[in-house]
């Protein structure tokens, strides 16, 4: 490995950070036949830390794990879709048997399913060859229960099935989770409101029947170390500044400061020092690399959207979004039409709401805006 710090999934417990309690927490809880809620704001590393404990030898060696996605689904369709994917992928690497008899579970979906040159099944089916969604989910359900080992599902972005039109998919998902006994799940999602509304509403299906775990970020003293441990492995060093000055600038938000300590490294000499001066040019080229981006979503983006959005960024946070004081002082139109702008930018996750408190999702964004608009 090059670089140590990885900022593209994860890479192994080598270069994964801490996380030693949830690890141990989670790897029990789904080891002793619980289902988990796992909730963070986005980036703090949710989904790796899922990884991280299905690569833990209790359940690496004793479990089939799957691990869906379901953040760009809008449908019931495409939830089954990905989900029958997610198990055909991973059971691809575990031999013939394995996955000849997933094949044959999804009998639905089998004249769907293709072979490449090498006899192996691919998922290629379009959305609408899932003719029968209910019950090509009830096959897969039945494949779960009737594996050759223990299942553990982890739902990524769960909180996206709250967008599907078809309302009873809470109801019907319940159904199918509280009567597997092969099979446990893990929920993991971003936005705390829904995610919270799903397994906190004494009204909805999901209601106390998992154990919710809220992601803190990782401890600065534990990112320190890490950071300086790769640093001296490869005969570099760094101050240890450098660290608590950018786990401050970016909310403690692991995704952000990997991203930038994969830089600093690239950027530090063998024998060299990393000091904190170096951070601001740093930032400066990744906010480079992303400027492309970040100009053509705010070019397609309403009007009304965008100047919100800039106003937003140039505040950092903003507690009352539709309060005379904000609206007057970045001249938006009037009250209500910050409200309605608000509400398409969360829909699109542009910024993201806290209590009564707004602010741009993605930190980079936040700093690239500033730059230009300041
Ligand atoms: N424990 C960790 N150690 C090192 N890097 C991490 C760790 N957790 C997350 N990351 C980094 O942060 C990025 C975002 O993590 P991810 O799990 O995708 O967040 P989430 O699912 O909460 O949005 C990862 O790609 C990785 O670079
Ligand atoms: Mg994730």
């Amino acid at each position: 490995m090059n670089n140590p710090f990885v900022t593209n999934g994860y890479a192994g417990a080598k270069y994964f950070c801490d996380r030693e309690k949830e690890t141990k927490n989670i790897v029990q809880m789904l080891t002793n036949e619980n289902n988990l809620a796992l909730i963070s704001p986005r980036r703090l590393g949710k989904t790796d830390l899922i990884y991280h404990c299905f690569a833990q030898p209790e359940i690496r060696d004793k479990y089939h794990t799957f691990v869906v996605d379901i953040y760009s689904t809008a449908s019931v369709r495409d939830f089954v879709n990905l989900l029958g994917k997610a198990v055909l992928d991973s059971l691809k690497s575990k031999g013939r048997q394995s996955w000849e008899k997933f094949i044959n579970a999804v009998s639905s979906l089998r004249q769907n399913i293709g072979f490449d040159m090498n006899g192996y099944p691919s998922w290629s089916i379009g959305i609408g060859e899932i003719e029968n969604p209910a019950v090509s989910l009830d096959e897969i359900f039945s494949y779960l229960e009737s594996a050759d080992k223990k299942c553990l599902v982890a739902i990524d972005e769960f909180q996206q099935i709250t967008r599907y039109n078809d309302k009873n998919i809470e109801a019907t998902l319940r159904t199918y989770i509280q009567k597997c006994t092969n099979t446990h799940f893990i929920f993991s999602g971003s936005q705390r409101h829904l995610m919270g509304a799903i397994f906190t509403s004494p009204s909805r299906p999901f209601f106390q029947s998992v154990t919710i775990m809220n992601l803190p970020p990782i401890a600065l003293e534990k990112y320190t170390e890490f950071v300086v441990k790769h640093f001296e492995e490869a005969d570099k060093s760094i101050d240890k500044q450098v660290i608590s000055c950018l786990y401050e600038k970016f909310d403690s938000i692991t995704s952000y400061m990997q991203r930038i300590m994969n830089l600093l490294f690239v950027r530090t000499p063998v024998k060299g020092t990393c000091t904190i001066d170096m951070i601001d040019s740093t930032i400066e080229q990744l906010l480079d690399f992303s400027s492309d981006t970040y100009e053509a979503i705010l070019y397609q983006m309403p009007e009304k959207q965008r100047d919100l959005l800039v106003s937003i960024a140039l505040e950092g946070k903003v507690k009352n979004i539709s309060g005379g004081e904000f609206v007057k002082k970045h001249k938006l139109l009037s009250p209500s039409s910050v409200l309605s702008a608000a509400k398409g930018l969360l829909e699109k996750d542009f910024i993201t709401q806290d209590r009564n408190i707004y602010s741009v999702y993605d930190k980079l964004f936040e700093l690239w805006i500033k730059r230009m608009y300041k």
